[in-house]
């Protein structure tokens, strides 16, 4: 009877173990099987209750098949080992042989490439690069430039006002003063860097964008070399001789000031929708520095006298690389900042 039960026993369990698909599968076979309480444990506690000679048999019958079943289970757990070893190699292979990953070469944000190639072209031209605060004073962004209290102009640049009388400059012009206070006579500087204004941000507009300011003091200075300076930067910039034209503009700080354009670079002129159907395109404010200006700094504008210029690399670095939304330019995307 027991010897029935017993090779009925061989058959299932070498079944199961053989079966299993995996080494918890198969561990679950080996305690249900070989386990303390398992098939064989509870057969051999009826050994006892047998009748001598039947016992022996039985026993020995018992100690075969744990051997059997334990050798199937040794193999069926190497078999499974290698097969788990090798699906782990399979999934963690790694080609030694491709090129390493190495570091991910950034690049300069599209404003601050514009910046340096404009400063590296005027200091070649004997111009001195020159910062000024953000946090500015009052008389600088204004007073000094011609800019009383009262002035309808300070109502023009919607001004973010710091506790203590400072402000946020709203352009980069606070740095002339400071230059014709640091270098002295004659002066050449270009002071790039970032200016604030209250403004309601859209497509076109930001509180916080980019200015280039110029200043140069000598004397003799005419409308002619300020000409020839902004021509020799926007072709520089634009990789092309430019055409461009002077317009009245007003800024206290310069008289005459003007408002100068280039001709569309798009459409030579004839009229495009980049340039709204105009043929031209504005790139800046500019003139001959005010005598008021020169005097306030300790300059006699009868001996001296100069230009200055106020360009926005905001939104020149647009034009260039036709950016049509400026608040792309501080979204820290780094899908958009990638393309430079
Ligand atoms: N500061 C002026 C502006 O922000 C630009 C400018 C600078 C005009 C220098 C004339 C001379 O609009």
């Amino acid at each position: 009877m027991l010897r029935h039960t017993l090779e009925e026993l061989q058959v299932s369990g070498l079944e199961k173990i053989q079966q299993a698909a995996t080494r918890d599968e198969l561990e679950r076979a080996r305690v249900e099987l070989l386990g303390r309480k398992g098939s064989l444990a509870q057969i051999s506690k009826q050994l006892p209750s047998l009748p001598p000679e039947e016992r022996a048999q039985v026993g020995y019958l018992l100690n075969t098949l744990k051997e059997t079943l334990e050798r199937a289970y040794q193999e069926r757990k190497a078999q499974l080992e290698e097969l788990e070893l090798r699906q782990r190699l399979e999934r963690e292979w790694v080609d030694l042989t491709l090129p390493a990953a190495g570091p991910r070469p950034g690049s300069l944000h599209p404003i601050t490439q514009v910046q340096q190639e404009l400063e590296d072209l005027f200091i070649s031209m004997g111009f001195t690069v020159l910062s000024g605060p953000e946090v500015e004073t009052e008389y600088n962004n204004f007073d000094a430039l011609n800019i009383p209290p009262e002035h309808p102009a300070r109502d023009m640049q919607d001004t973010f006002w710091v506790e203590g009388g400072f402000l946020l400059r709203t352009h980069t012009s606070p740095v002339q003063i400071r230059g014709m206070q640091q270098l002295g006579l004659p002066l050449r500087m270009v002071a790039p860097g970032r200016v604030f204004r209250n403004e309601e941000v859209d497509a076109a507009h930001e509180h916080t964008f980019y200015q280039l300011e110029g200043m140069m003091i000598d004397r003799d200075v005419s409308v002619a070399h300020l000409i020839y300076f902004m021509k020799t930067m926007l072709s520089a910039i634009y990789h092309q001789e430019v055409t461009i034209r002077l317009r009245p503009g007003y800024f206290p700080f310069v008289e005459p000031g003007f408002e100068l354009d280039v001709r569309c670079l798009i459409c030579g002129g004839r009229g495009c929708p980049v340039c709204k159907y105009v043929g031209w395109s504005e790139q800046l404010g500019c003139g001959l520095v005010h005598p008021n200006v020169l005097r306030m700094s300790g300059i006699d504008p009868d001996e001296w006298n100069g230009f200055a210029f106020g360009l926005g690399l905001t939104r020149l670095a647009m034009m260039r690389y036709g950016i049509d939304d400026i608040r792309w330019l501080q979204s820290g995307d780094l899908r958009f900042l990638q393309q430079f």
